[in-house]
């Protein structure tokens, strides 16, 4: 236990990059700060659930990070468990620590200290991809599910993430110490921007062309100001070429797992770069 935080991972592990960057950038990507439903309409959008529905009810949300869907999750009224291998979770605890349903925990979703079958809804967006076992870590969260419990996983999809120039930078970018690596994104970012803006303009072909850029573009998030869509940019292209894993996947592996699981019923949606796992055990 520190700081109020029980902790069940080493201090020095592969999730550092995030720790960094997730207590830079606490605030960036919540709904409160950012005054715009971003988190809520991603999360409501791939799992197919409502608010209602999630109140009072026990949900287990996998690799937190700032806890952007931390605060929609706690916001419903659920009893709500999170987690993070690196310590994000403090930046989490500094925004989400005022929901007296929230527990928040330091650990690894291959070894987590939790009950197995003891939640009704399951969430982890935006991580399986980072660890160094995907298939492992999608088969090992649902352990925590109970029969009959809901589910919405995300994972990069391999068709779209592989074909993009980030893959070639990042062999040497997550070789870099997170802070040296955060000022070359940070001063590169706002050149790079406006070419990638400027190439997804380009009828038919726009999105494939934005992949020889490599900088994260969030055009079509309507966020408000150029200044915000900057920070949100800077925020995700570090995330984008620190990583120590990057393991997009293909969707018939994808399914492959969920037949291994023998899951009542899943469905998987493509939605722009990520594929989206949701369904009931
Ligand atoms: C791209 S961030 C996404 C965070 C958050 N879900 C979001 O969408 O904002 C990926 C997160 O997964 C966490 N992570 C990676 N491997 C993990 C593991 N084995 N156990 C728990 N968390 C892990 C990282 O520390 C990082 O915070």
């Amino acid at each position: 236990m520190r700081d109020g935080i029980p902790r069940f991972v080493p201090e020095d592990n592969y999730g550092k990059s995030f720790g960094y960057q997730w207590n830079l950038h606490r605030l960036t990507q919540l709904d409160s700060y950012v005054g715009l439903p971003v988190s809520r309409d991603r999360l409501l959008r791939e799992s197919g659930w409502t608010t209602d529905e999630l109140e009072g009810r026990e949900v287990l949300e996998c690799g937190s990070g700032a806890g952007r869907f931390t605060e929609v999750l706690c916001q419903t009224g659920a009893a709500v468990t999170s987690f993070d291998i690196s310590n994000a979770v403090e930046a989490n605890a500094t925004s989400n620590g005022r929901f007296a349903g929230l527990r928040l925990l330091q650990a690894s979703i291959y070894d987590l200290p939790l009950m197995d079958e003891s939640f009704d809804y399951l969430v982890c967006l935006g991580v399986i991809q980072h660890t160094p076992d995907v298939e492992r870590a999608f088969k090992t969260i649902f352990r925590y599910l109970r029969p009959g419990g809901k589910f919405c996983i995300d994972v990069y999809a391999a068709i779209v993430a592989y074909p993009h120039l980030r893959q070639l930078l990042r062999p040497v970018t997550k070789r870099i110490p997170p802070g040296k690596l955060y000022g070359v994104v940070q001063s590169i970012t706002p050149r790079l921007l406006p070419v990638s803006t400027r190439l997804s303009a380009v009828p038919w072909v726009g999105d494939y062309l934005t992949r020889l850029v490599p900088v994260a573009n969030h055009r079509h998030l309507g966020l408000s100001d150029t200044e915000t869509v900057r920070t949100w940019s800077v925020l995700d292209t570090f995330d984008w070429l620190s990583p120590q894993f990057e393991r997009p996947q293909p969707r018939r592996r994808l399914e492959r797992w969920c037949r291994d699981l023998r899951l009542s019923e899943f469905e998987i949606e493509r939605i722009r770069g990520l594929y989206v796992v949701r369904g009931t055990k």
